[in-house]
């Protein structure tokens, strides 16, 4: 399976792409109850973003992704750590947990930016009985993509973008209020009750930072070529002459579905 998250891309996805804030590690903490007892799972891992700030928190997390590269610089990045392990496996693979850990085995499992890529409705159907009670997926979403922004630099961005791939670039990647909704109902419908919260912060970037963010979210067969880059990164500037400076406005939404009943012990 190619997601095109393989190769330079998660190089440039390890490098780039942002972490969570410490509060959106407290909301989970708080959500679910998790302790150092627990055991999570962060599906769609990716290089560990949500991953490694999590298992500061808790007994052990499993990242687990289909794109050995991504697991790789994960692996590399938390080299002195000892409680984190990381498993080649998509939302198909979930099952094979059950097997593996038993039921009401977690505390939580944690999807960062990636639900988009999953069948979400057999997911949270797979995965309610994985949770101990109190437990709970958490649907997390880190900012709007670079070129999707409120901003003039961003949408200087998105049509430079656009006609360079000569294609829109549309996708949210599930970070739009449409989708929030939708994967809020399949939770419910799941057995889980829902709940939200947001948290809002602001950054300042710099090209360096939007030409590696717009890297590390083509898929590897539309990187420019090694021999291009430069001038790729030209022209970016070009387009966004007269926008500096490059302000984000993030917000991280965080959408949990808790498994109920009564916590053992
Ligand atoms: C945008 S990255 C998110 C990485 C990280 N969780 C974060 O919050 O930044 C999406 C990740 O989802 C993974 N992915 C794609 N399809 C998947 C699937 N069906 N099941 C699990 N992970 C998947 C990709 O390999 C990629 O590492």
């Amino acid at each position: 399976m190619d997601l095109g998250f393989g190769g330079e891309v998660a190089g440039f996805y390890q490098r780039y792409r942002r972490g969570y804030p410490a509060e959106v590690i407290d909301g989970l903490v708080e959500a679910f109850g998790l302790t150092l007892d627990d055991v999570v799972v962060d599906l769609g891992c990716g290089t560990g973003q949500l991953a490694l700030p999590i298992a500061d928190r808790v007994r052990t997390v499993i990242g687990m992704d289909p794109e050995p590269d991504m697991l790789a610089e994960a692996r590399r990045v938390a080299a002195d750590r000892s409680n984190l392990s990381w498993m080649v496996g998509s939302d198909a693979d979930v099952s094979v947990l059950s097997t593996l850990l038993g039921k009401e085995s977690l505390g939580a499992v944690t999807i960062g930016q990636a639900l988009h890529w999953m069948d979400h409705d057999t997911l949270f159907q797979a995965l309610h009985p994985l949770l101990r009670a109190g437990g709970g997926v958490a649907v997390v979403t880190n900012g709007t993509p670079l070129w999707l922004q409120d901003s003039d630099w961003s949408r200087a961005l998105r049509r430079h973008l656009e006609l360079w791939l000569d294609s829109e670039v549309t996708a949210t990647c599930g970070t739009d209020e449409d989708s929030r909704t939708r994967y809020a109902d399949s939770l419910a419908a799941a057995g889980f009750t829902v709940g939200r919260s947001q948290f809002h912060y602001t950054d300042v970037l710099d090209l360096d930072r939007i030409i590696g963010g717009v890297y590390s979210a083509l898929p590897v067969n539309l990187l420019p070529p090694l021999e291009q880059r430069s001038y790729f990164a030209k022209q970016v500037g070009r387009a966004l002459e007269g926008h500096a400076p490059y302000n984000e406005q993030i917000d991280v939404t965080l959408l949990t579905g808790t498994r109920e009943g009564k916590t053992p012990g």
